[in-house]
């Protein structure tokens, strides 16, 4: 089966860039599955059902969450609600909505888990002992992990915990994209972030000028806007062998201009 992974969409821009360059993402990689973190999608981070709607409507067959998914008041009737919508799994203060889907294909399942790291994160189980226990539970099923995570060495960790059990594993949360995808050697595709479909000139998709003030002076913090200009899209394709699960290509994907 052939996958399509776009990283945290950003913001009503990186949402309208989504709805105008999905499209043709679709057509070229022709993929049975497009699976979009939007978990900042929303004015001001976090996800409302305007960006969840126009998310899907770009395209998306699963939306992916991180730590933001419950910032806004109507987030948790949204994830009780929305069939296409999860959100970490493993969050300790947070009961609304789940933390894995499962999409039947007939000849096969495609199951996608969310998980959240646990450094510089929010307060979660551990995603090591929660993804031993979920990836028990259906073998059968091709999985997909999103592993909203900051540390690099956590994200690299769970790619070999996850090695030839999982068919993909994938960071999000930093939003820069690594250089970094392949084949881990027991077959499970990986990729340490994945990036961020945002504004390009921006910090983190946030605007620079108050990002570099809250950095220079901390005790004088100002609301963080978000960023306006060009934007740029950032995700991964992947071919998952229907039989083996094991991934036999995964290449980055970036929408520049
Ligand atoms: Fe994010
Ligand atoms: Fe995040």
């Amino acid at each position: 089966m052939r996958i399509l992974c776009i990283g945290d969409v950003v913001s009503q821009e990186g949402v309208e860039f989504l709805s105008a360059r999905l499209w043709e993402l679709k057509r070229r990689y022709r993929p049975d599955a497009v699976i979009v973190n939007g978990e900042n999608s929303a004015r001001g981070n976090g996800i409302d059902e305007y960006a969840y709607r126009q998310i899907i409507d770009a395209g998306a067959d699963i939306v992916t969450g991180g730590n933001h998914s419950f910032q806004k008041k109507t987030a948790a009737l949204l994830h009780e609600e929305s069939k296409r919508l999860i959100r970490p799994a493993n969050l300790i203060n947070y009961s609304a909505g789940k933390g894995v889907l499962l999409l039947d294909f007939g000849r096969y399942r495609l199951r996608v888990i969310n998980l959240s790291g646990s450094l510089c994160m929010t307060e979660c189980l551990n995603p090591f002992e929660y993804a031993q226990r979920l990836i028990e539970t259906d073998s059968d099923a091709i999985t997909v992990v999103d592993f909203h995570a900051e540390a690099t060495s956590e994200k690299q960790a769970m790619g070999y915990f996850l090695d030839g059990r999982a068919a993909l594993v994938y960071g999000t949360h930093t939003h820069v994209q690594t250089n970094d995808a392949r084949i881990l050697p027991k077959g499970t595709g990986y990729m340490t972030d994945i990036g961020m479909t945002g504004v390009r000139d921006s910090v983190i998709g946030k605007a620079i000028e108050c990002c570099v003030h809250n950095f220079r002076f901390p005790d004088q913090r100002m609301q963080i806007s978000d960023a306006k200009g060009s934007c740029m899209l950032c995700g991964l394709f992947a071919q998952i062998d229907e039989k083996s699960k094991k991934c036999t290509d995964i290449r980055p994907v970036l929408v520049d201009k």
